[in-house]
């Protein structure tokens, strides 16, 4: 029987992240409008991920999906640039779109709850939306700490239980299914990207990431929270274009701020 990793090592390598938005992903021009198309929809990655402080420093990517960011921080110049991802199929795209861009760094398939790097290997760990869809996380943030140096500083972003997105799915999945105790992490689990996906509150991300010796948490409202955007692959229909058609966009910023799927998470390795 497939273990739940098989499970999201297929999932993703059916599809990857941001397909969506490349039409025929095959060409490298596709690759490009992807990635205008993410930093357009989400451009508060470029201010939490800070690509211009990877210049001279050894920088781990985990979960490079098609290679959006990893190529931004292979633009910064730094000193190494390594990058894994647990699917065949989202290595082939960072491959294909950083060498269009004349672009180099270390990538291949791997598993972030088993990094294939030695201790005190990385200035800089950075991980967007990959974490929680690993079976074992704190398996993985424990990985995170070890290749790191001393002082070195890991940024990743992980998912927030209590958000827009996760409330949307439990009406969908939840209450109009008539299953109205079904609880939200089961919604992320089933109903969200990956199987067994999870999401945490603003203490659990914290106790995650309690052996780094600094840790910044913050929540952002995401294109899903505000359905903007193809809103993740899985969720197409007429109630949702309805929804799209009337959210309260500007409501839920200015009245929900703290409701968003990204918790955003600076944590430093004590020097
Ligand atoms: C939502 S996508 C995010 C990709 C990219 N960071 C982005 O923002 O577009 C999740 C990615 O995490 C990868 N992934 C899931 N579990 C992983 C693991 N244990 N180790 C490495 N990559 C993993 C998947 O293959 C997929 O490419």
């Amino acid at each position: 029987m497939a273990t739940l990793k098989d499970q999201v090592r297929a999932y993703w390598d059916a599809q990857s992240c941001g397909e969506v938005y490349a039409g025929d992903a095959g060409e490298d021009a596709a690759l490009a409008a992807a990635a205008a198309m993410r930093y357009a929809l989400e451009p508060y990655i470029r201010d939490f991920a800070d690509f211009a402080s990877g210049a001279g420093r050894d920088v781990l990517e985990i979960g490079v999906g098609m290679g959006a960011d990893h190529a931004e921080w292979a633009k910064a110049g730094p000193r190494s640039l390594t990058g894994i991802d647990l699917t065949p199929r989202a290595i082939g795209y960072a491959r294909r779109y950083l060498a269009a861009q004349g672009l180099t760094s270390r990538i291949q398939v791997g598993d972030a709850e088993s990094l294939p790097f030695p201790d005190a290997s990385f200035d800089i760990v950075y991980s967007w939306g990959v974490l929680h869809h690993s079976p074992d996380t704190p398996r993985a943030v424990r990985e995170v700490h070890r290749v790191l140096r001393p002082g070195g500083v890991a940024k990743v972003m992980i998912y927030h239980s209590r958000s827009m997105t996760g409330y949307m799915l439990w009406l969908r999945y939840g209450l109009l299914a008539g299953k109205p105790f079904t609880r939200l992490a089961e919604i992320y689990a089933r109903h969200l990207e990956s199987p067994g996906t999870k999401a945490y509150s603003v203490a659990e991300a914290r106790a995650l990431f309690a052996p780094f010796a600094a840790v910044r948490v913050g929540v952002r409202l995401n294109h899903g929270d505000l359905l903007m955007g193809a809103v993740g692959q899985r969720h197409r229909g007429t109630l949702l274009s309805l929804a799209k058609a009337l959210w309260p966009r500007h409501l839920i910023r200015a009245l929900m701020p703290g409701h968003g799927l990204y918790l955003l998470i600076e944590a430093r390795k004590a020097g």
